[in-house]
């Protein structure tokens, strides 16, 4: 395959960037979008040019590093697919492919494609630990768990923590992203005890964070790789609210 890439370049987080023009051929359509990128890159370090920046780590879907806007969606134009594993197959050859970073004003450029996304570990670190005993592991069945909390909890606990629901909301809210965190714990009885300051702790770093509101547009939804729901917002507001007014 032929394409026309456009590429987002940024030295760093002061400059300013602009839209970079690449040409580039003999693309197999059995690649992956990064593999692609790669060969770019490989290209662009034998001319002695600099190689566009950007964030991966497992390439298989897990780690949630992969972060591109291909096409103005966020991780392409394959529904539930991490950026790492969406295939060159998707496209045609002569294609002309967009490829930006995630914008959101809570996750400042780093450079080229790499954005800074600790917003997301302030979140994380305002929610603090669960109470759990130390010691040997308990017997299996010890914490009875009914199977459709385990089933909900262990989907929600599918968040990989990629921001692709931030770079997709026009409110760069991190709501979705933060229902996920709170659902899966507040479902188990393990995530009892903290239950309430977790949740006024987590929303509180995403304000301050500078994520935006939810005005239920629903694109958080749509742009995410593991499918979470919009009803994790739901309980998170929920959750919210009944903790704030026991706070009160
Ligand atoms: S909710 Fe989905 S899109 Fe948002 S961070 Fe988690 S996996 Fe990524
Ligand atoms: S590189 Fe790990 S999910 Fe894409």
């Amino acid at each position: 395959m032929k394409l026309s890439l456009r590429i987002w370049r940024q030295p760093d987080a002061a400059a300013k960037g602009k839209m970079v023009s690449y040409e580039i051929d003999e693309v197999s359509e059995d690649a992956s979008f990064l593999e692609m990128l790669d060969v770019l890159n490989e290209r662009l370090i034998s001319e002695g040019e600099d190689p566009v920046a950007f964030d991966h780590d497992c390439r298989e879907g897990i780690c949630g590093a992969c972060s591109l806007v291909i096409d103005g969606q966020p991780h392409g134009p394959q529904a539930a697919t991490t950026t790492c594993q969406l295939h060159m197959r998707k496209f045609k050859d002569g294609d002309a492919i967009d490829i930006e970073p995630w914008r959101a004003g809570a996750f400042p450029v780093v450079k080229d494609l790499v954005v800074d996304r600790s917003a997301f570990d302030k979140i994380i670190q305002a929610g603090g630990y669960i109470s759990a005993p130390t010691g040997t592991a308990p017997d299996a069945h010890a914490v009875p768990i009914a199977k459709q909390d385990a089933d909900a909890a262990f989907s929600a606990a599918e968040c990989i923590g990629c921001g692709a629901c931030v770079a997709a909301c026009p409110n760069g809210s991190g709501m979705l992203f933060m229902g996920a965190k709170v659902t899966h714990l507040s479902l188990m009885p393990q995530g009892q005890p903290e239950r309430a300051t977790r949740v006024l702790g987590m929303v509180a770093a995403h304000d301050e964070a500078g994520f935006g509101g939810c005005t239920n547009t629903g694109e958080c939804a749509a742009a995410c790789p593991k499918e979470i729901g919009l009803d994790v917002i739901g309980k998170l507001n929920r959750d919210f609210r009944k903790a704030a007014v026991r706070a009160a």
